[in-house]
């Protein structure tokens, strides 16, 4: 029987709640062991804010999108003294191991407490799919649906206005997002951060579809898309606790553009937290379950410094270390594919 701390760190993810419920059930049940669960991440730990979680607390939460635990980007690192109270508030509450559920960022933060000696196990969490190590991340599936499903809904107005519609996605550095949802709702145009674009090839493309006889088109765009000759356009200025520039706005200046240069009526449609917000899919409540039933095996075990990852079918567990090495971009045999369909 031990004493586990858990916390969910970064964006808010839909399937968060299937792992906090996962790693909670298995562990009381098969374990006896006990629970605390930091509220709003890494700030949670620093300021001693917790809770107990229970069989009880934590039932009926499968299908919620959220966290049960709030979250936020704090990084311990990036304030005075952060990481030692983060430590004073586990050895407070006698926690002997800690599994946080979140993206680089916050499993960052993990491997570096863990080099310090703190036991931790993470669980990948993002819906921009870009962690290494784990082929696929809870919470992706959703955000790729939730795109595909506005982007068939853009085909209306596109179709009967002959209009570009520009649809920007989220998905940090990584076009996991776009290239999936672009794909499977028929975009003409896929700009992903890994393949910087340039404008004029861009409208070009377009106005040979309108004078072959294909009035409308859907241009998908990740957030992090960047023209060839120039930087990340976003509506933003700041950065955050980990030092990750605000993306956002880069359908903006494309709507404009295009209008422009292709004298096509443009429109674009910014879709935002949309993306991460309600209920997850039945994919993602089974991946976020089985990583959470495997977490709690990992510490009961004692095999610490892993995340659990996502391989093939099978969940397995990799080094933190491995897991944080690079972020994993869009392969480009899926992106080769998918234009095949921009004709
Ligand atoms: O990492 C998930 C994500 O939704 C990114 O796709 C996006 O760039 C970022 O978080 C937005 O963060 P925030 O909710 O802090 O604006």
């Amino acid at each position: 029987m031990a004493r586990i701390g858990l916390l969910t760190g970064g964006g808010d993810c839909p399937g968060l709640n299937a792992v906090i419920r996962a790693v909670v059930r298995k562990g009381i049940n098969a374990y006896d062991h006990e629970f605390l669960g930091f509220r709003h991440g890494w700030a949670g730990v620093m300021d001693g804010k917790v809770d107990e979680l229970t069989l009880q607390t934590t039932r009926g939460i499968i299908h919620r999108g959220g966290t049960i635990l709030g979250t936020s980007r704090t990084n311990p690192y990036k304030v005075d003294g952060g990481a030692e109270r983060a430590r004073a508030t586990l050895a407070q509450h006698r926690i002997d191991a800690l599994i946080p559920i979140g993206g680089e960022d916050t499993l960052g933060v993990a491997g570096r407490l863990s080099e310090e000696g703190v036991k931790v196990v993470g669980v990948p969490k993002t819906i921009d799919n870009d962690l290494a190590s784990t082929d696929y991340t809870f919470g992706f599936q959703t955000a790729v649906q939730i795109a595909t499903d506005a982007i068939d809904r853009l085909h209306s107005t596109a179709e009967s206005h002959n209009r570009v519609i520009v649809c920007e996605v989220m998905g940090r550095h990584a076009g996991w997002i776009a290239v999936h949802s672009g794909l499977a709702g028929g975009a003409d145009a896929i700009l992903v951060p890994e393949r910087p674009f340039d404008i004029d090839e861009v409208c070009e493309h377009l106005r040979h579809r309108q004078s072959t006889g294909h009035p409308f088109s859907i241009v998908v765009v990740a957030e992090g898309a960047t023209p060839k000759d120039g930087d990340v356009l976003s509506e933003y200025q700041t950065t955050d606790a980990f030092g990750h520039v605000r993306l956002g706005g880069i359908a903006v200046t494309l709507e404009r553009e295009i209008e422009k240069r292709t004298g096509c009526e443009a429109r674009m449609t910014l879709l935002g937290h949309i993306q991460r917000g309600g209920t997850p899919t039945a994919y993602d409540r089974v991946l976020g379950t089985r990583f959470g039933v495997e977490a709690i095996d990992a510490v009961t075990e004692g095999d610490f410094g892993k995340m659990v990852a996502l391989r093939g079918t099978d969940i397995v567990r990799v080094p933190l270390e491995e897991a944080l090495a690079e972020p994993k971009l869009i392969d480009p045999k899926l992106y080769e594919t998918a234009e095949v369909f921009f004709g």
